[in-house]
């Protein structure tokens, strides 16, 4: 691959999807698109670039973005943003205005293959005792078909199960087949999935009273974490909440959020922002709550994950 069929690609990248490729990421592309010239017929990145560069070439455009996501995701994962879901968020809404008009809505920005959707699924299914009248919208959306497509079949491998998953909760809210786990119909009914771009018009997607967007910010440049976090306060009520991954912050990147207090990767609207948001606390019509089962009617207490 020449100098510039590797410039093509990196700004083609960046242009579609956001992701920042430097120099030292070569043998990224080298690793992850080669398959993709190899199932186009192609024997080189080389050929594969020449091909994309030609008018026309959308699918393979598509194909080359999406191969170079990068979309690990598990159950649960880091812990403290579930946690802080259920001892900080949940209370704060329950206690809200939001108790009058009884609806909840979380987008999860980056869902991947819908572990970290699910996992709040799970945990307002837990809480069903408290949110019985309620309704509870989890918009999932990605970039990634496959990935989509992987998360609405809610199937997973034993592997994946394994990965920060509590037993209690695998044995509650998933059924075996064969060498896999399928979540419960119940808890993929209560998450949307969609395609979205990050770097599209956000207006669509309506207001959100929380907004997960986790281990995607990592991958773009300083000035598209800014622009993007601008946007999603644009998205979020005003005493609503953003929860970032591990390695993220808005610190320094953000002037719309702050740091809510001894809550790791939890923030929300800066007071000017609050004050700029200024919509209604639920903007869409409320749906029907959705009928408890028996099962978690039975479910005593939160399971906490391990
Ligand atoms: C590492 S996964 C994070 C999954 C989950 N949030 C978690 O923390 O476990 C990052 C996801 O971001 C998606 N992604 C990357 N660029 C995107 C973009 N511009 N718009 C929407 N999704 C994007 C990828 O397809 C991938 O599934």
């Amino acid at each position: 691959m020449t100098p510039a069929e590797f410039d093509f690609l990196r700004n083609m990248l960046k242009t579609r999807s956001g992701l920042v490729l430097g120099e030292e990421k070569r043998y990224l592309l080298e690793s992850r698109l080669m398959p993709v010239a190899r199932e186009a017929g192609l024997e080189s990145l080389g050929d594969l670039a020449k091909a994309v560069m030609v008018a026309g070439a959308e699918s393979l455009r598509t194909k080359v973005t999406q191969a170079m996501t990068i979309n690990e995701s598990f159950f649960y994962r880091d812990k403290t943003p579930f946690e802080n879901f259920r001892d900080i968020m949940v209370p704060a809404m329950l206690e809200s205005q939001r108790s009058a008009t009884r609806k909840l809505r979380i987008w999860c920005a980056a869902a991947s293959t819908g572990q970290e959707p699910y996992s709040l699924a799970i945990e307002i299914k837990e809480l069903e005792e408290q949110f019985r009248g309620w309704s509870t919208d989890i918009i999932g959306t990605d970039l990634s078909e496959e990935v989509l497509e992987k998360a609405r079949a809610g199937l997973y491998s034993q592997f994946e199960v394994q990965r920060g998953l509590p037993i209690q909760l695998l044995v509650k809210y998933f059924k075996q087949t064969g060498s896999m786990w399928q979540i419960d119909s119940a808890i993929r009914s209560m998450v949307d999935y969609k395609h979205f771009n990050l770097l599209d018009d956000y207006s669509s997607l309506g207001m959100f009273d929380i907004i997960f967007c986790r281990n995607v910010l990592i991958y773009f440049d300083p000035e598209t974490k800014q622009d993007m976090l601008a946007r999603m306060a644009k998205r979020l009520q005003p005493d609503g909440y953003l929860v970032l991954g591990a390695a993220e912050t808005v610190i320094g990147i953000s002037s719309e959020f702050k740091p809510v207090a001894d809550a790791r990767g939890l923030y929300e609207l800066s007071t000017a922002s609050q004050a700029a948001t200024g919509a209604p606390a639920v903007a869409e019509p409320a749906k029907p709550a959705p009928a408890a089962t028996a099962a978690s009617i039975a479910a005593a207490g939160i399971a906490k994950p391990a």
